[in-house]
């Protein structure tokens, strides 16, 4: 019912068992080149079962070639990707078991209906996929509609007939590019009730957009990409903590203050800014802190958490060459000064310039 790789609807039912204990995703040092243009640039993802994993970075950035490296539609020029422990490149169609998803967007020919269109889907599944249908097109509200011509569905409810048909395999492993990108505020609200319930169901969801809110809303972990390249990935909460927990200190003695925050483990991040201090801390480490410096003979003239929001994190991380050197600061760079090992400390990239 669609081309293979553009707007591809991706999918098969899951009629044997995928390798135990598995993860949905694994991919592994992802590369995709076009000529000068490298899209995707050593990717390492996972995403683990019964994760909503949000796929983040703004227009370019690689999301929807790394999925569709995932997916098995296009051929990756380096680095592999496991469904469920499976190759799309070395076991074919078997991958694809129990994962179901549309890239860029989903595409059905417009002059059949909605309900036809899922039929189309669903014989070319076989099995028990027909009898799907009606439950498929209740969940994404649809039922009204689907005996209308898709020529006339508006944007959203062809996002919508796309989840419908994803649907019918029945799939463990959801993958959306950029679900809600072009539905209007209740249209994104609706997309996103659908994804929580469809999680609350058990499906594992992986889903690309550039919308910080979105994924905050939706997303227990997330990968942030830029030119290519995975500038975080781990927890969102993780991340929100890093964004909320700086603070910025000013003593009157600069060099006992610095050695008092570096003699306190849970004084972490440490950056030199002139005559200020700059850390990441939860709230009692700074409360301890600044009994400490006090005791010590620095007196405070100013303690304040850093206001850096999400979205200024996400823009740290999203905007690269601003360092004085013009230089991108790279998270691995700057995680390994900070004793990181492996996930990229997004804080870390303050220190590269922001901005
Ligand atoms: N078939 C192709 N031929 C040449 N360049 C390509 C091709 N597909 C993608 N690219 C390039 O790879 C980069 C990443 O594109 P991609 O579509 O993966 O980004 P994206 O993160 O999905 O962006 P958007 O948010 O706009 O959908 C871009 O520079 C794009 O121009
Ligand atoms: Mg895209």
């Amino acid at each position: 019912m669609s081309a293979p790789s553009e707007g591809a609807t991706v999918g098969a039912r899951s009629a044997s068992p995928a390798p135990e204990d598995a993860p949905p995703v694994c991919a592994r040092g992802l590369v995709k080149r076009y000529g000068d243009i490298t899209a995707v640039d050593h990717v390492d993802l996972t995403v683990r079962a019964g994760d909503v994993y949000g796929y983040l970075g703004p227009n370019g950035a690689g999301k929807t070639t790394s999925l569709r490296m995932a997916l098995g539609l296009i051929r990756p020029t380096a680095g592999t990707v496991e469904l469920f422990g499976r190759d799309p490149l070395v076991v074919g169609a078997r991958a694809l078991q129990g994962v179901a998803g549309f890239v860029e967007a989903p595409r059905f020919y417009p002059y059949l209906t909605g309900r036809k269109n899922l039929e189309l889907c669903a014989a070319l599944d076989g099995g028990e996929a027909r009898e799907r249908i009606g439950a498929a097109l209740d969940i994404v509200d649809l039922a009204p509609r689907a005996r209308h011509k898709v020529a006339g569905y508006s944007h959203g409810m062809r996002q919508r007939l796309g989840i419908a048909a994803a649907l019918l395999r029945e799939p463990r492993l959801l993958v959306l590019d950029e679900p809600a990108t072009g539905l209007d505020p209740a249209g994104m609200r609706d997309m996103r009730r659908l994804i929580r319930r469809l999680a609350g169901e058990g499906i594992t969801v992986l889903l690309s957009s550039h919308l910080l809110a979105e994924v905050e809303e939706l997303c227990d972990r997330v990968a942030i990409i830029r030119t290519g390249r995975v500038v975080y990935e781990g927890d969102l909460a993780e991340l929100k903590r890093t964004a909320a927990g700086d603070y910025l200190l000013r003593t009157t003695d600069d060099v006992i203050a610095a050695r008092v925050c570096n003699s306190r483990p849970d004084i972490r991040q440490l950056r030199h800014h002139g005559s200020e201090l700059r850390f990441s801390a939860d709230e009692p480490a700074v409360a301890a802190l600044s009994i400490a410096l006090i005791e010590a003979g620095a007196a405070i003239t100013a303690l304040a958490p850093e206001t850096a929001s999400l979205e200024d994190l996400f823009f740290r991380l999203t905007e690269g060459d601003q360092g004085d050197s013009g230089a991108h600061p790279e998270v691995s760079e700057a995680s390994q000064s900070n004793g990181g090992s492996g996930a990229a400390q997004p804080a870390a990239v303050a220190a590269g310039g922001h901005r």
